[in-house]
């Protein structure tokens, strides 16, 4: 994998950062490739390749919708297009990410009630459970794989419970989809949204999302929805494998390719390679004496959030590593020297980690 896209200044360094990730040569030639109009037939193969391999890669048979912004866009359009002004949506948090959702909700003037948990704790299915017995709640707003603390949500658990008090279920996939198995249609879930630089392996600008015809039949009555981030404008148009707008047609490009090589791998088979790299990470912290800041049970495959527990210097580890040519993060804002995050998303192999980890051994003596 080259590092000219990130990287000018011809520093060799490989990115294990939780989006956006290293992208892969074969990427980065298909964003090159020559442009067509989005109104070609060109670009109308391209769209209606992703929405076939997106739904084989989601398990779906629900329509894949695009969008020209990145995942936030989509956390918003779900907000706006899904519930009314007289409605109040449930949402759940467990991190930066599912706060985010929240006050995306408070700005757009909706009402929520907003269930957290403790950063590095789970979602529990008896947790949901319990909030929707209290009441009856029309959308349910829920992370996936949250970024900032390493914690994956059981959603094959949740999704049901969910789709029995007879909500809608909206699902921030941005950092599990791909690197987790997600099957849409058994877990009951209406929209599962992404962008496409976490463990797809693309340069940012695009993100997309699942959408069932529940949701759909929804949007219909939900006023101001607005007009960029129209659930019900994106899909009529997507059924003739248009977008209305002028889309990212390099990223879109890209996720053709991605997406068929995912469904010639299996996505069961590149969701287990995600593992076996969070795992191998997982087990050389425990190695050098660190705990694992997610819960156990609620690890996330794609990402892994270590705690400093043995006190090191987190920014000057982050540093060494970096000249030893790994990038990885800190903490999440202000989790920043408490603990840090190492992510083998997306087409980084088994190897690189190994190598990695290695570099990070090395680092670790500077550090502590
Ligand atoms: C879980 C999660 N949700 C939402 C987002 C926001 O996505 P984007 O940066 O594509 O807008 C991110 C980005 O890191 C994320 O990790």
């Amino acid at each position: 994998m080259p590092n000219k896209h990130f990287n000018p200044d011809g520093l060799d360094y490989r990115l294990f950062t939780p989006g956006p990730v290293q992208v892969p040569d074969w990427v980065l030639e298909e964003m090159g490739k020559p442009n067509d109009t989005h109104r070609s037939l060109a670009y109308r193969e391209m769209h209606a390749a992703i929405r076939e391999n997106m739904q084989k890669i989601l398990h779906t048979q629900n329509d894949i919708l695009l969008f020209a912004n990145s995942g936030t866009g989509i956390l918003e359009a779900c907000v706006r297009n899904l519930l009314a002004d007289d409605e109040t949506g449930l949402f759940f948090s467990c991190g930066a990410f599912g706060d985010r959702w929240i006050q995306i909700a408070e700005l757009n003037g909706k009402k929520f009630e907003a269930v957290k948990v403790e950063w590095g704790k789970g979602i529990t299915p008896e947790l949901v459970q319990e909030k929707l017995a209290e009441k009856k709640y029309p959308v349910v707003f829920i992370t996936f794989n949250e970024t900032s603390t390493g914690v994956l949500n059981p959603l094959d658990k949740i999704g049901p419970i969910v789709r029995d008090s007879g909500a809608i279920l909206c699902v921030d996939c941005v950092s599990g989809m791909g690197g987790t198995l997600l099957k849409v249609d058994e877990w009951g879930i209406d929209i599962a949204l992404a962008s496409v630089q976490k463990c797809f392996g693309i340069p940012p600008g695009l993100a997309f999302c699942s959408i069932s015809e529940r949701a759909l039949e929804k949007a219909k009555t939900v006023k101001n929805r607005g007009f960029y981030l129209d659930f019900l404008k994106i899909h009529k148009k997507g059924l003739q494998n248009e977008h209305p707008i002028t889309p990212c047609i390099p990223q879109i490009r890209s996720l053709k390719k991605v997406s068929e090589k995912i469904v010639e791998i299996t996505p069961e088979k590149f969701a287990e390679e995600h593992f076996e790299r969070t795992e191998l990470i997982r087990n050389w912290a425990k190695e050098n004496g660190f705990e694992i800041f997610s819960e156990e049970g609620y690890h996330s495959q794609t990402v892994v959030t270590i705690k400093n527990n043995l006190n090191i210097d987190v920014a000057k580890f982050v540093d060494e590593l970096f000249e030893r040519g790994y990038k990885i993060v800190n903490g999440y804002g202000s989790m920043k020297g408490q603990n840090f995050r190492m992510a083998p998303m997306g087409w980084i192999t088994l190897d690189e980690t190994k190598k990695m980890l290695e570099a990070a051994s090395e680092a670790l003596k500077v550090a502590k």
